[in-house]
């Protein structure tokens, strides 16, 4: 099978290209990545030779139409991806994932191909602290930020398409994903790469705010299975039970990483601050036999913080990047 993966030079599709290559030598897999700051080229160094990487843009339809036509199935990883980015400049949010997905689905329905849709839980908005409820594939769309409306408007138009034209899709979506190469912008690589620098973690607001971190190769495990077990045209919701709130995770870093419970600082709060993201995953744990590899988030951290210790190269330059407009924004 031959395999078009979106954004797969970003934390979770490069790390889907690198798990599909163990468990799927047989798929023949391109890169498609327009190289935006988010990208590391040099998270598929262990893969180079094995798969094609093509450097451009889900929005340039000829391209898109071109390489669609070149393969069977499309797993659409691209999107500009950061919550505090959106807020700060949501244009390139409304042009990749609404324009860019667009363009995908218009190619995939003219050559008759399959695609797999990755979204996010934000699309449903949030949950109240003390409320026993978690999101299902019904609850409705109701996003808060520019980003998680960019992707609900993405999710819409593959519904409709499916509806309207017959389009061979799936979506998932997936909650907080954590482990190696991810952006220094993002919660947790953030507070690691600090700490490693001497720099106290920075804790938005109160920091009572509930994510569900599930370990990425337990997401894209499930993209996997749902691709070769869902059912065409359908929704799964995708989470391995992993709800902390942001303090507990500062805290567990912090006791992983040798350092006293109370060295971290609060900073202002995000705007419009999703209070609660939780998944239920009985859909999918029902129609297939995905299970959760990782579900220990301490031991998944330890991995997590031993891998950006060892590759510091990795992440240096992308963080003084994005402590630059941190500070611009006065977090
Ligand atoms: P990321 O920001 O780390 O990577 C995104 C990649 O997409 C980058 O390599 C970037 O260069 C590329 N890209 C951006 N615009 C592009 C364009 N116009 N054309 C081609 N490539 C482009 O993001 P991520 O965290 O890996 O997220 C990947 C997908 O998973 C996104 O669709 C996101 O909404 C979804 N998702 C993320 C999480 C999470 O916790 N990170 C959870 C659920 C769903
Ligand atoms: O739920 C899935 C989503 O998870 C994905 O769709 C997004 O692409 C991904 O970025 C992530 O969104 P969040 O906004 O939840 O992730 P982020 O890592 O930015 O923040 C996680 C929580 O930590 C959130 O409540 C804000 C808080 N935070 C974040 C940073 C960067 C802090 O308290 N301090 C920080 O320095």
């Amino acid at each position: 099978m031959k395999v078009l993966v979106t954004g797969a030079a970003g934390f979770i599709g490069s790390n889907f290209v690198i798990r599909a290559r163990q468990v799927r030598p047989d798929w023949r897999l391109t890169v498609l990545d327009s190289m935006t700051y988010a990208a590391n080229l040099t998270s598929l160094d262990s893969v180079v030779g094995e798969v094609d990487i093509v450097k451009g843009s889900v929005t340039d339809a000829d391209l898109v139409d071109e390489l669609v036509a070149a393969h069977d199935l499309v797993i659409h990883f691209a999107a500009d991806s950061h919550n505090d980015n959106s807020l700060d400049d949501p244009w390139p949010f409304i042009d990749t994932n609404i324009i860019g997905t667009y363009q995908l689905i218009q190619a995939v329905r003219r050559h008759d191909k399959r695609i797999h849709h990755i979204s996010t839980d934000e699309v449903y908005g949030d949950l109240e602290l003390d409320d026993p409820a978690k999101f299902t594939e019904t609850t409705p769309l109701n996003p808060s930020s520019p980003y998680s409306a960019s992707k609900a408007s993405a999710d819409l138009l593959v519904r409709a398409w499916i509806r309207s034209f017959g389009l061979k899709a799936t979506l998932s979506n997936c909650s907080n994903n954590y482990g190696p190469r991810q952006h220094p912008e993002k919660l947790i690589p953030r507070q690691i790469t600090g700490i490693i620098d001497g720099v106290k973690p920075k804790l938005y607001g109160e920091g009572l705010n509930v994510r569900d971190w599930i370990h990425v190769d337990d997401h894209n495990d499930a993209v996997i299975t749902i691709v070769e077990q869902g059912r065409v045209g359908e929704t799964y919701l995708i989470g391995a039970d992993g709800e902390m709130n942001n303090r507990d995770v500062i805290a567990l870093i912090l006791d992983l990483m040798g350092k006293p419970a109370d060295w971290y600082e609060h900073v202002p709060d995000r705007p419009g601050h999703d209070l609660r993201y939780a998944i239920d995953a009985t859909k999918l744990r029902a129609e297939t036999d995905w299970r959760p590899a990782h579900p220990d988030v301490r031991s998944g951290l330890a991995d997590t913080i031993a891998w950006y210790e060892n590759n510091q190269d990795w992440w240096r330059t992308a963080k003084v990047v994005a402590e630059a407009r941190y500070e611009r924004l006065g977090r």
